[in-house]
């Protein structure tokens, strides 16, 4: 493979039965204790994930991958994600690793790079940015529908595919409508994107308490993603060198900069959806549903 962070060969051999040899393996990512592999075979592609074997979090990163093969199962039972998206998953000496459909997309970050300059200001960008917004929604009112949140919706979860298609990735903090008493707890994902009543209930239980976040957490942070790569500011403004828990208290408040002040161009219909995402009361947001029709 020619590389120095090989994926588990167990991985390779069953996924050699499936999509033939030789495979080629690319390293996308190594972080926070998992790693992710584009595998490459003559009958398809798939994003391969597993646990760091020798990271200090091994233990609850096999466990975050079992858990996100167990959220995949749910969901495409309940209809709520393609029955295609995941393709296999099995534990192995080092852990655990998970094996999704290849998504043919670039992040939210760099999908919107025109956008976010002054050149971005011309009629063929609004539309496409309205088609990101409106088919992001779509994936989540899918699964809000069937009583999950995705919890982890922020710019590096959602792949650009062709055309402006927005896919979301990464559901290994999803919460489901019957909860799981053996789940990691959630104690929030990325903070730039975390909700307030998230962030609001993360400051107010101990560190090892399961907070269930609901689909209406997932529209602010679908606000907050856009926010951010649209204008290039985060929506909350703190200063980036105080720690995490300081930040949360300052999303706790529901503050967010308007985004008048920072967008690059204006778009009044994609403005007011945006700001319409990010009010502070839940039950006061649109729902992913309404979003679908608002973009
Ligand atoms: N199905 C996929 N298709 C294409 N790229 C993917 C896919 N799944 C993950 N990736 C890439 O790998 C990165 C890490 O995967 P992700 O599932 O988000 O794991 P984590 O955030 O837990 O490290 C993503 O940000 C993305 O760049
Ligand atoms: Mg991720």
């Amino acid at each position: 493979m020619g590389q120095t962070l090989p994926p588990p060969g167990e991985a390779l051999t069953r996924l050699t039965e499936r999509f033939g040899e030789p495979l080629t393996a690319s390293l996308l990512s190594d972080r926070r204790g998992s790693r992710t592999w584009k595998i490459q075979g003559p009958n398809g592609a798939v994003a391969l994930k597993a646990n760091n074997p020798k990271g200090d979090t091994a233990r609850d990163k096999a466990a975050e991958m079992a858990q996100e093969d167990g959220h995949l199962l749910r969901l495409t039972a309940a209809g709520a994600i393609s029955p295609d998206y995941r393709i296999d998953a099995s534990p192995w000496d080092g852990g655990r690793w998970l094996a999704v459909r290849w998504v043919d997309g670039v992040p939210l970050w760099r999908a919107l790079a025109v956008a976010r300059g002054p050149e971005g200001d011309r009629p063929s960008v609004r539309p496409w940015l309205q088609h990101i917004a409106r088919t992001w929604a779509e994936h989540l009112a899918g699964m809000h529908a069937a009583g999950w949140a995705h919890a982890d919706i922020q710019p590096t979860n959602t792949l650009i595919a062709e055309g402006g298609r927005a896919e979301v990735i990464d559901y290994a903090l999803a919460c489901g409508p019957d909860g799981d008493h053996r789940r990691v707890p959630y104690r929030g994902a990325l903070t730039h994107t975390t909700a307030p009543e998230i962030a609001a209930a993360v400051l107010a239980t101990p560190a090892d308490t399961h907070v269930h976040a609901q689909p209406a957490a997932d529209v602010w942070s679908l606000g907050a993603s856009l926010f951010w790569c649209w204008t290039g500011h985060r929506p909350v403004p703190y200063d980036d060198n105080i720690d995490r828990m300081d930040k949360l208290a300052v999303i706790a408040t529901g503050r967010t900069t308007p985004l008048a002040d920072v967008r690059p161009w204006p778009c009044p219909t994609f403005e007011d959806t945006i700001t319409a995402c990010l009010t502070p009361d839940p039950a006061d947001r649109p729902t992913a549903k309404e979003l679908i029709t608002a973009w």
